[in-house]
């Protein structure tokens, strides 16, 4: 397992929080600190925040995301925003399949799969996240859990597409509620999508696919965690709202 065969990338998930004037401060608040990073910066930001976001990153290392996209190219879908509209709005990266979208809006494997061809079509990187809940991790599903999850959102994506496609394990469980999984746990987890990827790619592939971290990464486990072999960044919450945590983050990601 070789970790150099594939980019470290830290992503803040800013969920929604930050209306556009507050977008713009943070950001420029953020930009010195992780100027210097060796890892890839991305901040996923709500679909308003987008023009000030582009904004205040030109010139610097930061990449700006959304945090989702419909899955088709145009049409009759009242308050949805096309994966088109978001590249020629200056985005680069999409979450897809957020377990909060899964839970709260009825998104499905199914739909997961769409928004991420829809994506990669385009021409974005989908930061697609997996992660199994606390009951289906007390009933021993984890493992059976990812690689489906995993399977299902890559359905008809091929090998080249895959170049574009980064997934993240966020466990249910740890999302927002201070309960991080430990180093080892997430390490298991990563390596669960790892084969899964392996599985239906072959060996060579799935060690060059960026399998971030998820759930309540923060300033003080982040050492721990992304030096995993098999965590290669993180995707951040709520430590992605305060620059200077997120900078120490994107520096743990850089060693
Ligand atoms: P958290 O969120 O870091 O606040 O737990 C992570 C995520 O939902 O992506």
């Amino acid at each position: 397992m070789n970790k150099a065969k594939r980019a470290a990338i830290i992503a803040g998930n800013w969920k929604m929080n930050k209306t556009p004037s507050e977008t713009t401060a943070l950001i420029n608040e953020m930009k010195p600190l992780v100027a210097d990073a060796d890892c890839k910066v991305v901040l996923c930001v709500p679909f308003v925040d987008i023009a000030a976001a582009v904004d205040a990153a030109k010139g610097s290392n930061i990449e700006i995301g959304a945090e989702n996209v419909h899955f088709k190219e145009s049409g009759a879908y009242t308050g949805e925003i096309s994966a088109k509209m978001l590249v020629e709005s200056g985005v680069k990266y999409v979450v897809v399949g957020h377990s909060e979208r899964r839970q709260y809006f009825g998104e499905t494997d199914q739909t997961v799969n769409l928004r991420t061809l829809a994506a990669v079509n385009a021409g974005l990187t989908a930061i697609v996240c997996v992660g199994e809940t606390l009951e289906q991790r007390e009933l021993g599903y984890t493992e059976t859990l990812l690689k489906y999850q995993t399977k299902m959102a890559l359905t008809n994506i091929t090998k080249e597409q895959l170049k574009n496609i980064v997934i993240a394990y966020e466990p249910v469980w740890a999302i927002g509620t201070g309960v991080t999984a430990t180093a080892e746990q997430a390490d298991e987890g990563n390596g669960y999508v790892r084969a899964a990827i392996a599985e239906a790619y072959g060996e060579d592939v799935a060690e060059t696919v960026t399998i971030q971290y998820g759930g309540s990464m923060n300033a003080k486990n982040c050492d721990e965690l992304v030096a995993k072999v098999n965590v290669d960044g993180g995707l951040i919450g709520g430590a992605s709202l305060k620059a200077e945590d997120f900078s120490v983050i994107v520096k743990a990601a850089s060693k």
